[in-house]
């Protein structure tokens, strides 16, 4: 089966969301849950854009081991070189560069013509790649970009040492059949493209981003860009979740692996949630509180009579199980240990002292102790100073 990367951009395109602001140790955590999520690349931030965003992107490069940690410049020398100060001390260090190749942005925003738009991606990515051994590249405004130029300049992009293409639709314009056919297209129209991963990356302006994402996953694609609950500029990027959900579930139609640990997919939604402000609606597909809910009684008798009636996904499949009984006031330090280690959280005796005494004082007021209350506790505790 064809293993599609999942590359996470909770933390760069994400936090471009209007009213996000996350501070480096929201950052940090957040970026420990997609880790056990079990994301392949994370976007940490975008380095040159600030002190703060440089300094969290360099945390994240120096705590995170399971996964590729990248970030995002512009093409000049200077973001690149701001972006690898910020990463070199990553597991694999990654950088992403972008550059728009559509007529309206080369026209109006970079006010270049599309030969200096080929060179200067020429030169910046063969640049990034005396640093980063993976560049990805960019084509902003992908999806209205020339089909004929795009073949010709990730042709030459390849030949500079990109090791990724994306194809963003970063206005969130195309339909699924035609964002399917560009990834086509590129795949059949440029020589050396199997030398690198193509990626696809989606914004949900008209409500089709997931649906765009598959299309493009359809159509070769082998890595997928997106955030949590959807979050990111506009309307937001394609919601991981969904798109990871449908891959698991409609195995006929996409029979594809990834490296996700899908009974994640809750806990991390809830983090995200509550560090970015930004509510889930209770009808959001996969995390909403509704989305397995059943109202109507024809509903609800069917579910009782056997849950596959109404129920396409089980709440457990993305760990929803809110009545996951662990531990209660009479559990010891040992066991709570023991638990949040295999929730995947090592504290430092310090934390851990601080962690169980919450614990405790939980259990005097709430007789049931659930995974989702130790998560709060834990990751409350990670981010206080
Ligand atoms: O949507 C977009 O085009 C982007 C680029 C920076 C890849 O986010
Ligand atoms: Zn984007």
């Amino acid at each position: 089966m064809v293993h599609v990367n999942i590359f996470d951009t909770t933390l760069r395109d994400g936090e471009q969301s209007p009213g996000v602001n996350l501070n480096q140790l929201e950052k940090l955590e957040i970026a420990r849950q997609l880790e056990r999520f079990g994301v392949d690349i994370m976007e940490a931030g975008f380095p040159a854009s600030s002190q703060g965003d440089f300094e969290g992107v360099r945390a994240i490069a120096r705590t995170i081991k399971n996964a590729s940690v990248t970030g995002l410049a512009r093409a000049t020398k200077s973001d690149i070189d701001i972006a690898w100060d910020a990463l070199k001390d990553a597991q694999e260090p990654r950088l992403h560069i972008f550059l728009a190749t559509s007529p309206i942005h080369m026209k109006y925003k970079l006010m270049k013509t599309p030969e200096e738009v080929t060179q200067l991606a020429i030169d910046m990515v063969s640049y990034a790649r005396r640093k980063f051994p993976h560049v990805e590249w960019s084509a902003e405004d992908g999806s209205r970009t020339d089909l004929d130029f795009l073949c010709r300049i990730i042709e030459k992009v390849i030949d500079a040492g990109a090791t990724v293409i994306n194809i963003p639709d970063t206005v969130g314009y195309a339909t699924p059949e035609e964002y399917g056919r560009i990834f086509r297209y590129v795949r059949e129209h440029v020589p050396n493209i199997h030398k690198v991963t193509l990626s696809a990356h989606c914004h949900d302006d008209l409500g089709m981003a997931v649906a765009n994402s598959l299309a493009a996953i359809e159509n070769g694609a082998t890595q997928v860009e997106g955030t949590i609950n959807g979050i990111g500029e506009r309307a937001g990027n394609a919601s991981l979740e969904e798109i990871a959900v449908a891959m698991s579930i409609r195995k006929d139609q996409y029979p594809y692996t990834t490296n996700l640990v899908l009974k994640e997919i809750k806990r991390t939604s809830d983090l995200v949630s509550r560090f970015t402000g930004m509510v889930v609606p209770a009808n959001k597909a996969v995390v909403g509180k509704n989305a397995f809910a059943h109202e109507s009684g024809i509903h609800q008798d069917g579910v009782l009579k056997h849950a596959s009636t109404y129920e396409i996904i089980t709440p457990e499949l993305v760990g929803v199980s809110s009545n996951d009984l662990v531990l209660g006031k009479h559990s010891g330090r040992h066991a709570f240990k023991d638990k949040i280690e295999q929730m995947g959280f090592q504290l430092s005796s310090e934390k851990l002292n601080e962690a169980f005494t919450s614990f405790k004082q939980l259990t005097d007021r709430k007789k049931e102790v659930t995974d989702e209350d130790l998560f709060t506790i834990l990751t409350d505790i990670q981010t206080n100073i």
